[in-house]
């Protein structure tokens, strides 16, 4: 058998090089590949022989099968385009595909350039850790257990003492524990808490911020974020800043920004105040330079914290915030 099969690849070989047109290289494809054809009829043979024999047999069935669907290709391919037959790989002629490009996700946009825009005034960018200590995420920033202020923040609790941080106010006491003053930071990331509607997911993004130095007064305060949102939101976007408490400030403010909607007309997005709150902000608090072995009577400082995800739905005109957690690629390429 192994002669046969040498004898007809041969036969193949010679018989190949005689086909001028496409009409006989499928009776050739036919005569020898088909199912009826020249190797099949060989093949049949295989049942009959001893079982040891087969597994060497049956491979050299294959290769005079391949060789054979080689000429016929080869062949294919020599007749030329314009030819029944001619399957061409791909049309060279189609413009290529370009490959798809990824884009920075909103979120990462917005933050980027806040930290930009701050650094270029001199502030540092410092990271601090998710699962943080409750005494950095409030005790520290003068909230106690049992202060009523603990009940804004819906904590993930890990265990008593760790939590996943609900702000990223902890980094100011992480930092300033640290490193004397002067001090110019600001503190992207990440944080959690336990609330999920149109208007929040439980984890969500924050930019905090804090100066300190001596004699920093509340109108560093205003000057420096009045600087951010004219380059955040353009020059000449209403702006206001309007009395608050938060424990680890006094006084505290939160900085509005006119509606980027309605312009300040009043509209569904500022619930029809004309405003919209960007961020929280103060005076860092006595009690907490006390925590961290500053002396308050020397040091001052300013500290803000600001609402990414709020941010990013302002400037890019978006009314759901859960559209940015969904990895759905039509929202996301847009930006
Ligand atoms: N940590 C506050 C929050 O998550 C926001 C905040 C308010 C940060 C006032 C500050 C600040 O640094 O001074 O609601």
């Amino acid at each position: 058998m192994e002669e046969e099969l040498q004898r007809l690849v041969a036969a193949a070989r010679t018989e190949v090089e005689n086909i001028g047109g496409p009409a006989q290289l499928e009776e050739f494809r036919v005569r020898y590949l088909g199912r009826k054809g020249l190797l099949s009829g060989i093949l049949r043979g295989l049942g009959a022989l001893p079982a040891a024999d087969k597994p060497r047999l049956g491979a050299k069935a294959n290769e005079a099968k391949a060789a054979i669907e080689e000429l016929y290709a080869a062949k294919n391919a020599a007749l030329g385009p314009g030819q029944a037959n001619f399957r061409p790989v791909a049309d060279l002629s189609l413009p290529g595909r370009r490959p798809a490009h990824g884009r920075q996700h909103p979120i990462s946009r917005v933050m980027a350039e806040t930290c930009a825009i701050f650094a270029a005034m001199g502030f540092d960018i410092a990271e601090g850790p998710n699962v943080e200590l409750d005494y950095y995420n409030f005790e520290a920033l003068n909230i106690p257990a049992h202060h009523p202020a603990r009940d804004m923040h819906d904590t993930f609790y890990i265990s008593d003492s760790i939590l996943l941080r609900t702000h990223t106010s902890p980094m100011q006491a992480r930092i300033m524990e640290r490193q004397e003053p002067p001090l110019r930071v600001v503190a992207p990331g990440q944080v959690y808490r336990c609330d999920s509607d149109i208007t929040h997911t439980p984890m969500f993004h924050q930019v905090e911020g804090f100066l300190v130095d001596e004699d920093v007064s509340f109108s560093d305060l205003k000057g420096v974020l009045t600087l951010f949102v004219n380059k955040m939101f353009g020059s000449g976007v209403g702006l206001r800043f309007r009395p608050s408490f938060f424990p680890f400030t006094e006084p505290s403010a939160e900085v509005d920004i006119a509606c980027v909607i309605c312009g300040g007309k009043g509209c569904r997005v500022c619930k029809q105040t004309g405003w919209l709150e960007i961020l929280g902000s103060g005076l860092i608090d006595p009690a907490v330079f006390e925590k961290v072995g500053y002396d308050p009577k020397r040091y001052s400082g300013f500290a803000f914290g600001l609402g990414v995800e709020r941010v990013a739905m302002l400037t890019y005109g978006i009314d759901d915030i859960r559209l940015f957690y969904e990895n759905d690629l039509r929202f996301l390429s847009q930006f």
